[in-house]
């Protein structure tokens, strides 16, 4: 979250400018403040009427404004914002940045500002490759100033390659990264989460599944991002919406979670297994629909593998395995037992009720750690729950 922190949003001419009410839009729902500065040019392919409605502050373009005569204290800006990115920051822009060139409000508040800047840099594919705007790039970054590489794909020129600036969701991240508070733990650090539930066919068109809706690791999922961790997420069949920011690995079957995650597993530095995996899957497979014949039918189920425990029992020692439970009775016996037979750090307890559970908003759980630690939750939502859990595993796992 960025609340309250102040951004500076400089914008220059260039075709990604469209995308800048979104980015505005992204910091102030997560609760900054936004204060957007643009080049004239930049005013061809945006509004200045959408960046302040948006930004919910007038657009600054000019050194005094037009109507009051009043001047727009470039220094004053400088001097307010927490941070100032520069989107997109097109080659002109980047090489009087470089030569300290300051005419216009935008540079001028660049020169002026005290805060960290980034800049996010979108040109055609032969201009970026370029050696002068190599260069300046790399005089930046020396100086101190954060590049947001540009991205490959489709140009506006039509030609197919790196230049597009870096999606507004990856911008937001960067400085969801950056204000990240500094005594979390999961900064920079490789999590593996795995969410919803498995389907295990029976024919092309049946098959055993679950309720698990997947909202409870994807909220976590979006907790583990704000502070800064790099995260894989394997997701069975759920229809909840993805964050954008984390590498996504859809599967169906248990055995898909279980190859893609054992994949991927050595380079973490932990795991958090939310799913709902089915502990059973048909013995046979149909390849065709199976038809109605007798009045009775047995499908003969098999034991799928157990994800966690396979991977928990082989975990090196910097890495960290939690385990979800959901139990209806013995409670608090059954997950503690988890706990030990799969070598967790920590197992959350899930409770069932009308307000908790598969398909509810609100959850409520016990979080038990490897070393007798204990805590329980209020209902809550499953957001301030994630908030609650992975707080709790900071300061039991790592500290
Ligand atoms: N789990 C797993 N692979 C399985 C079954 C479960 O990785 N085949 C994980 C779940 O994602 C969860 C933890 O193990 O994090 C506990 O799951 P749960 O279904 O509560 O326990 P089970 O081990 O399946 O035992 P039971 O169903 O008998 O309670």
């Amino acid at each position: 979250m960025l609340t309250g922190k102040k951004i500076l949003v400089g914008v220059t001419g260039g075709i990604a400018a469209y995308k800048l009410p979104h980015f505005v839009r992204l910091l102030k729902k997560s609760g900054a403040q936004v204060q957007v500065i643009c080049t004239q040019s930049a005013l061809q392919f945006v509004t200045a009427e959408t960046l302040s409605v948006v930004s919910e502050n007038p657009t600054l373009v000019h050194f005094f404004d037009e109507k009051t005569g009043m001047w727009n204290h470039h220094v004053e800006l400088g001097l307010w914002a927490d941070a100032f990115i520069i989107a997109p920051c097109g080659s002109n822009t980047l090489a009087k940045m470089v030569h300290g060139e300051c005419d216009n409000l935008l540079l001028t508040t660049y020169l002026s500002a005290r805060c960290p800047v980034f800049i996010a840099p979108a040109m055609d594919l032969d201009m970026y490759q370029q050696p002068a705007v190599t260069e300046n790039l790399a005089t930046l970054a020396k100086r101190g100033v954060t590049i947001i590489d540009a991205e490959e794909g489709q140009l506006a020129s039509g030609l197919i390659g790196k230049g597009r600036m870096a999606e507004p969701e990856t911008l937001f991240s960067t400085l969801e990264n950056f204000f990240a508070p500094p005594n979390t733990h999961f900064k920079g650090k490789n999590i593996l989460v795995t969410a919803g539930p498995t389907f295990e066919a029976i024919d092309p068109v049946r098959f055993i599944g679950n309720q698990s809706s997947g909202k409870m690791g994807i909220s976590l999922v979006e907790q583990l991002i704000s502070l800064g961790a790099n995260v894989t997420l394997v997701l069975g069949p759920s229809h909840v919406d993805v964050p954008q920011n984390c590498k996504l690995m859809r599967v169906t079957s248990a055995q898909e979670m279980m190859d893609a995650c054992s994949s991927v597993f050595p380079n973490m530095d932990g795991l958090i297994m939310t799913a709902a995996v089915a502990d059973y899957k048909p013995k046979d497979y149909h390849s065709f629909k199976i038809k109605k014949n007798e009045d009775d039918m047995v499908i003969e189920l098999v034991k799928n593998p157990d994800i966690l425990k396979t991977l928990s029992l082989n975990k090196k020692e910097n890495q960290f395995c939690v385990g979800f439970a959901l139990e209806t009775n013995n409670i608090e016996e059954y997950a503690k037992k988890k706990l030990n037979e799969k070598n967790l750090d920590a197992i959350v307890l899930n409770t069932v009720s009308n307000q908790t559970g598969f398909q509810s908003n609100t959850n409520q759980v016990k979080i038990f750690g490897k070393n007798n630690q204990s805590l329980e939750t209020a209902i809550q939502s499953k957001e301030e729950i994630a908030v609650i859990i992975l707080e709790t595993l900071n300061s039991w796992i790592f500290e």
